[in-house]
């Protein structure tokens, strides 16, 4: 059955509406449902966009991690505003959020690198995300290197890779819907609470 949104129905805090839809979509859709794209932009306004994962998510914000050197970290590092994006098509639904970012603690950033496959923490040292590369084969040697110079458990977080967070300022949640007449729902954060409109499709 549709979902039929009101204003009335909605949850008061667009965390619990991201919760609860998240959770409905990792049901159905257990591949990649972290999937989050992630739009950035330099400091002269130029755009881009790619997917990350999503890690984690609290009251604080929505987590991923990343190199801090690659394209999307240095437009972070010029203009900490970002704008994240949620698809889920079997739903048909899409969330929005918008908001400033900030890196992580290192504690935090250590803590997660620690849970990751051994392989993924070579690759984080192997690859200078972003810069441009003679051919795959220097990729290859790199990562070689690196599981040279760090044994299996002794792979220390390398300085320039990390999670960031994005606290947000505004969510839109929106719902596909027959005639193309779909429900959109827009929370602004206002000082500790937040106002819900209804915006038109
Ligand atoms: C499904 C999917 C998940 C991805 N997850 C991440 C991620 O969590 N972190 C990351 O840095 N790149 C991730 N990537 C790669 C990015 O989309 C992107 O290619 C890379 O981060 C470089 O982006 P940039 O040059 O804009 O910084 C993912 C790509 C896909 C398709």
């Amino acid at each position: 059955m549709d979902l039929i949104l009101n204003k009335k129905s909605l949850p008061a805090d667009p965390f619990k509406l991201f919760e609860d839809w998240y959770a409905e979509y990792s049901a159905t859709q257990p591949k990649e449902p972290s999937a989050m794209i992630v739009a950035t932009a330099s400091k002269e306004g130029k755009p881009s966009v790619r997917t990350v994962l999503l890690k984690s998510y609290d009251k604080n914000g929505f987590v991923f991690f990343t190199n801090y050197e690659s394209h999307k970290g240095q437009n972070l590092e010029e203009n900490k505003w970002m704008q994240s994006l949620f698809y889920w098509d079997s739903l048909a639904r899409q969330i929005r959020i918008l908001g400033k970012v900030e890196k992580i603690s290192s504690a935090e950033s250590d803590d997660y690198f620690l849970t990751r496959e051994y392989l993924s923490q070579i690759g984080a040292w192997a690859s200078a995300q972003s810069k441009k590369i003679q051919d795959r084969e220097f990729l290859v040697k790199q990562f070689e290197f690196f599981k040279k110079k760090y044994p299996e458990g002794h792979v220390p977080r390398p300085p320039h890779w990390g999670g960031f967070r994005i606290a947000p300022v505004s969510f839109e949640f929106w719902v596909g819907r027959e005639n193309r007449l779909h429900d959109r729902f827009l929370y602004e954060k206002n000082s500790e609470a937040w106002t819900i409109s209804r915006l038109a499709p």
